[in-house]
């Protein structure tokens, strides 16, 4: 029996070392890079909230306490505000603060692999399903892709679901990728899923974009998991076992999807994002337009 219990708990793993932003992130976590006037790790944080989520959960690791600060009060800023009467700056503050006793730390002690990082998780969240946010993935979309994925869960019953999106079947190579049957509302069941298929062997072109529900029975597979792809421990190789278990339903999300741990998925973030803000859009959109027409 699959667990229908509500999905209050959301994991967010920040532990990885973003050697593809170097020497950006040497000192400062890739999750804490600034797309228009947020932190990357702010936009997932906001659409786990859209979806319901109660509690985040962090699995952090060396270099990374500045995330911790961030979900905390500025003591000193706060009260340089208040002198100044900046109260648009303080209500800004405010609305970002998660209540107290609503967010959780752990670390991750080695980064072994993303399996490694959620398992790291287990005792927070505990025997409950749980949502698990790649936070440099951050995405555009009518309706949070979380929210949707929510629905979707609630729809069918509970078991575990993996937002997918449609990729260029000759990239299907660099992604974990789902095969699908039947409908299922906004989705389709998962009839298998491989990470990082060998060119032509994949199942379909729905690749995963970062955001899933799982059960907790998902935490005594990664416990035992061995290395896979890249000699890390793989979530995907993990959930291909607990699908022998348990339904996955794939929810396929109408959107975009930036990744922020990689420059050009950064750079297009922050374009498509400050385009989306009518007060950045009225003075970038004449450059930008500028710029690109002057390519050679
Ligand atoms: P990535 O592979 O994109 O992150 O993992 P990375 O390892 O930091 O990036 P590169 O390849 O070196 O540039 C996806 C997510 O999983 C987390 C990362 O922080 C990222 O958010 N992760 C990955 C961990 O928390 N621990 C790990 O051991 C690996």
């Amino acid at each position: 029996m699959t667990d229908k219990r509500k999905v209050r708990k959301a994991v967010f793993p920040v532990a990885g070392l973003g050697t593809r932003f170097l020497p950006a992130t040497k000192a400062v976590p890739k999750e804490m890079l600034t797309v228009v006037d947020k932190p990357v790790i702010q936009y997932v944080v906001d659409e786990a909230l859209e979806a319901g989520i109660e509690h985040l959960i962090f699995v952090t690791g060396r270099g990374k306490a500045v995330i911790e600060d961030y979900f905390d009060i500025q003591v000193e800023l706060d009260q340089t505000l208040r002198e100044r009467n900046k109260k648009a700056e303080l209500t800004l503050l405010d609305g970002i603060l998660p209540p107290a006793g609503t967010t959780s730390f752990t670390r991750q002690q080695s980064p072994l692999g993303l399996g490694h990082a959620v398992w790291c998780a287990r005792e927070l969240v505990g025997n409950e399903p749980f949502a698990l946010l790649l936070p440099d993935m951050i995405m555009q979309g009518e309706k949070g892709c979380l929210k949707g994925m929510v629905e979707l869960y609630e729809q069918s019953g509970g078991g575990n679901v993996i937002a997918v999106e449609e990729c260029a079947p000759d990239q299907a190579h660099k992604y974990g990728i789902v095969g699908v049957g039947d409908r299922i509302g906004e989705g389709y069941k998962i009839t298998g899923m491989v990470e990082k298929p060998a060119p032509g062997t994949a199942p379909s072109n729905f690749y995963i974009n970062g955001r899933y529900i799982l059960q907790p029975e998902i935490f005594p597979i990664l416990a035992t998991q061995e290395r896979g792809a890249g000699n890390e421990i793989q979530l995907t190789d993990g959930m291909i076992k607990l699908a022998n278990e348990q339904d996955f339903a794939a929810y396929h999300f109408q959107g975009t999807t930036y990744d922020c741990g990689a420059k050009d998925g950064f750079i297009l973030a922050n374009v498509a994002f400050a385009l989306q803000r009518s007060d950045i859009r009225s003075v970038v959109e004449g450059p930008l337009k500028e710029l690109v027409a002057g390519l050679k």
